[in-house]
């Protein structure tokens, strides 16, 4: 049976280093913060070119609640995040009490499109997060022009991302950037896990205070924080699998090759109703293809055919953000709304996306040529 993100095979290929690292840990007494965490955190950095501060803290959805409370949100204040990405950035934006504004996205990158935010923008309108979506970098050129104009912050959401770069390294492009070592991430542990970014001294003090339950010095609190930290076993297991990034990142880009070969090859001859068209992929991008999602015109019956072929897949994501009761849109209230009822003025490109977007399995640890092969016999 072949999975959609092979980790134990990972594991495998790994396991002396990561035993001896995880051996280290164990025997060492020391298991949150310490050696094995500054050391990360210090080839984090270098790893992004030197000159960024990098914290780490407990998960990817922590790190972009605190990268907010870095940027001093407060209730009432507006971000605009794109409205096809994982729930976690209008999530933590809401849970600090303000409000997401959702953008569209490009149709064809599925990025979050700089024209819907420029509309977007208010009165309120404080900040933008910035989803580098499936491991590729957001316009990042166009988006910095409209902060500027209007004085806005970035928060890069680089969970997808860390790894990726056009003309300079995701995790670099935000005022503050965040990723997410979940597992299955293109860099993941073996729990939760995340990090902070930013080349801003004086954000990087304060959010190691907000991590740490808002204190500088120990027993006085200056500010309201959490407690989010990554802990050291996970600390070790990442730097092992840091120093094999780039091999895997090299892998996943191959088999997108190969994927991309394939489909071109399919659309040929596909009827225009059955054709399926990979994520755009911005020349000069170097992608982490955290997945390998393609746009199905029919995917009801690509399911069905992926089904009898036994390739695992998953939709990322089902609907726009702004569909999620917990959004409490009044329309949503009867459930789904269909493509027609989407009015114009809202995310057209969003909700496309999700009625035709499907990502398949595309590690470092997938027999890509297998799957082609079972891709081959059915579609
Ligand atoms: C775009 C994006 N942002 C944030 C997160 C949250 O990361 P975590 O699961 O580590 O909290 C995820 C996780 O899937 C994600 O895909």
């Amino acid at each position: 049976m072949i999975s959609f993100v092979n980790l134990t095979a990972q594991r495998e290929k790994y396991r002396f280093e990561l035993e001896k690292a995880e051996r280290e840990v164990l025997d060492s007494g020391c298991y949150i913060g310490g050696p094995q965490v500054q050391a990360l955190e210090k080839e984090l950095s270098e790893y992004l070119g030197g000159k960024i501060h990098t914290i780490t803290c407990a998960s990817g959805t922590d790190a972009l609640t605190i990268a907010l409370m870095a940027m001093d949100l407060r209730p009432g204040d507006e971000v605009i995040v794109p409205d096809f990405t994982f729930i976690a950035p209008a999530e933590c934006v809401a849970l600090l009490g303000g409000t997401p504004q959702f953008a569209d996205i490009d149709q064809e990158t599925l990025q979050i499109a700089p024209e819907s935010v420029k509309e977007l923008i208010g009165p309120h309108t404080k900040g933008i997060i910035a989803v580098n979506l499936f491991g590729q970098c957001a316009p990042f050129k166009d988006l910095r022009e409209i902060a500027t104009e209007h004085k806005l912050w970035i928060i890069e959401d680089s969970a997808q991302a860390f790894g990726a770069r056009t003309n300079q390294m995701a995790c670099t492009f935000g005022d503050i950037a965040i990723t997410s070592f979940y597992p299955s991430k293109p860099l993941g542990c073996y729990g939760d896990g995340g990090a902070l970014f930013t080349e801003n001294e004086e954000f990087a003090q304060k959010i190691r205070i907000i991590a740490n339950h808002g204190s500088a010095g120990r027993y006085r609190h200056e500010i309201i924080g959490m407690n989010s930290r990554l802990d050291a076993l996970q600390a070790a297991v990442l730097r092992v699998k840091l120093r094999h990034l780039d091999e895997e990142l090299a892998v996943r880009r191959q088999n997108a090759a190969k994927y991309d070969a394939y489909f071109t090859e399919y659309n040929s001859t596909a009827a225009a109703s059955e054709k399926i068209v990979p994520q755009k992929i911005e020349t000069g991008c170097k992608c982490t293809y955290a997945q390998y999602t393609v746009l199905a015109e029919n995917r009801e019956s690509f399911i069905e055919k992926l089904k009898a072929a036994e390739i695992p897949y998953c939709i990322h994501y089902p609907a726009p953000l702004q569909e999620q009761p917990c959004f409490n849109i009044p329309v949503t209230l009867c459930g789904m709304i269909t493509t027609e009822e989407w009015s114009a003025n809202r995310t057209t490109g969003a909700k496309w996306a999700s009625e035709h977007a499907i990502s398949l399995p595309v590690c470092a640890f997938t027999n890509v040529d297998e799957i082609i092969e079972k891709l081959k016999a059915h579609l």
